[in-house]
């Protein structure tokens, strides 16, 4: 389990028992409280921390001097749930004496526990680790520019899009002239800007919206202004005195300006990659006391107006237009996989004629990227470097490892956004599922007891707890990190998997 994701559910652990066992507390409370306000502080380094142990072995050794003091946390807490256990049925006077043993041993313990995390914590800066409110603003920014994506940057080799594309193109052009909000929803690299550009391109698409259509990269750090005055830059042209005076609005008068000039007209806008239903809310401006006013920035004329939107998280899109069926994408079937490899990697796409050696290797790599274009594309630039035998049985022997590097950010990277942007709660359910072999279909029934099981679930009832790891289950669904294999009559899931490569 990653670190970060150990000391979030230690911290949680904490806060249970806080509350829990306030009873038996008293007299150590007060340590058990700073312990946890320490381990908090420890989670806003262990993210860059994280990031840096690949390449400095000392970073590795402090993020794992951290982890054992965290198991150490856990047992500690274990020894005293079960103490608070037995003196519950314990006679008073023999109770009173064995609580104030407990209560010493405890809170010598933690003593111990917090002066090997103050030595941890000292040695930090000497390795140069910064707490993310610090500083990785910078790095945060250069992920967004690589990830930036534009209109203007078409794929030359797009495989199975077309009918897909022309379905959206319909869509966006005929039908209920309510402006709409159409979502292309799908996990990390499946396609989904792709396919959103193929379509914004299009030439149908060039004559319905001819002269108000806008490319947005929304971002995990969605900025309205910037939004707002991408937009206006993209469907008016401005005179210089307008764009000295739009220059100098806030972000509400902005949102009024673009408001007005969208008023009129049959509008496209594209809002790519967006990952919270508040930045919708922040960029349509849409009061939570009225949600049903369709965005007081994209007015609705009535007149076939169209948003498209690209996004990880199915609730995102259905909380944007929960009127329009998200539109899922889907993972390239056998062939698709097989073409887009040969094109990326051998450069054609005439599978008949490469050396039979590597095409048995090819194969078997193609497998392993499970239908995910991202990893398909990256595997293929990169074997196209070197065509020998060895190089590609290098690369076939630890294609994990190759994926994670390779590309802009790796492969892995744009995946971990992912998992970075999971809430605390499903961190711990989430890494559970490495434990399955790759390709392995899980029962949902067993897969909700074992996370009741191992304690990733707060502790209620049993019935309650099922519900709340179902709910953990479909959360992971919404934010595709787990497929459904197969559901019940009822719509419940029964059966799931994950990515090869998440
Ligand atoms: N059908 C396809 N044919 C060829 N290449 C594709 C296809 N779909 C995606 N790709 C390639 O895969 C990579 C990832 O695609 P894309 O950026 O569209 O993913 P995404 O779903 O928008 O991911 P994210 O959630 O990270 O934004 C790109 O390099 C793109 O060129
Ligand atoms: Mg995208």
């Amino acid at each position: 389990m990653a670190t970060e994701a150990v000391v979030s559910f230690a911290v949680e652990r904490f806060g249970d028992m806080l509350i829990q066992e306030a009873i038996f507390l008293k007299g150590v409370r007060g340590k058990v409280e700073r312990l946890n306000k320490d381990l908090g502080a420890m989670k806003c380094f262990l993210e860059e921390a994280e990031k840096k142990q690949e390449e400095d072995v000392r970073v590795r050794n402090w993020v794992s001097e951290i982890r054992d003091a965290v198991y150490d946390v856990e047992d500690t807490i274990d020894m005293f749930i079960l103490n608070a256990e037995s003196l519950r049925t314990d006679y008073f006077l023999k109770g009173v004496f064995k609580k104030l043993i407990n209560r010493h041993k405890v809170g010598k313990k933690i003593e111990d526990i917090q002066l090997t995390l103050q030595d941890i914590s000292n040695r930090r800066e000497a390795l140069g680790i910064k707490n993310i409110g610090e500083g990785t603003s910078g790095s945060g920014q250069m992920l967004r520019d690589l990830r930036r994506s534009s209109p203007r940057a078409e794929e030359l080799v797009i495989v199975g899009l077309t009918q897909e594309a022309d379905k959206l193109v319909k869509q966006l052009t005929v039908g209920d002239q309510r402006r709409r909000v159409i979502s292309l929803v799908g996990m990390g690299g499946i396609g989904k800007s792709t396919l959103a550009k193929k379509v914004y391109n299009h030439e149908q698409i060039v004559e319905h919206f001819p002269d108000c259509r806008a490319w947005i990269y929304v971002s995990q750090d969605c900025r309205p202004r910037e939004v707002y005055m991408q937009i206006i830059n993209q469907v008016s042209a401005p005179t210089k005195e307008q764009a000295e005076m739009i220059e100098k609005y806030g972000e509400n008068e902005l949102g009024d300006f673009l408001h007005d000039h969208l008023k009129e007209k049959r509008y496209l806008i594209v809002l790519d990659d967006v990952w919270r239903c508040a930045d919708w809310d922040f960029i349509a401006k849409v009061s939570s006391n009225d949600p049903d006013c369709l965005g007081n920035v994209f007015p609705d004329g009535s007149n076939g107006s169209r948003l498209l939107l690209t996004t990880r998280y199915k609730d995102v899109a259905l909380h944007a237009d929960a009127r329009t069926i998200p539109r899922e994408m889907r993972l390239l079937s056998k062939k698709q996989r097989w073409d887009l490899f040969c094109r990326k990697a051998f450069l054609d796409a005439d599978s008949e004629s490469y050396p039979p050696d590597l095409k048995e290797l090819g194969e078997e790599m193609v497998d392993k990227c499970n239908g995910l274009p991202l990893a398909i594309v990256v595997l293929g630039g990169l074997l196209s470097r070197n065509m020998s035998h060895t190089e590609w049985k290098k690369v076939h022997d630890n294609i994990s490892a190759y994926l994670a590097k390779e590309g802009q950010m790796g492969v892995m990277a744009m995946l971990n956004l992912s998992y970075i942007d999971l809430p605390h709660y499903l961190k711990p359910c989430f890494l559970h599922l490495s434990l399955f072999p790759e390709d392995y279909v899980i029962s949902s029934r067993k897969l909700l007891l074992l996370w009741t099981a191992e304690g990733f679930v707060p502790e209620q009832n049993e019935r309650r707890m099922k519900d709340m790891a179902e709910v953990y289950l479909n959360e992971l669904i919404n934010r595709n990190l787990i497929q459904v294999v197969r559901m019940s009559v009822n719509a419940r899931v029964t059966k799931c998997r994950v990515h090869d490569l998440v």
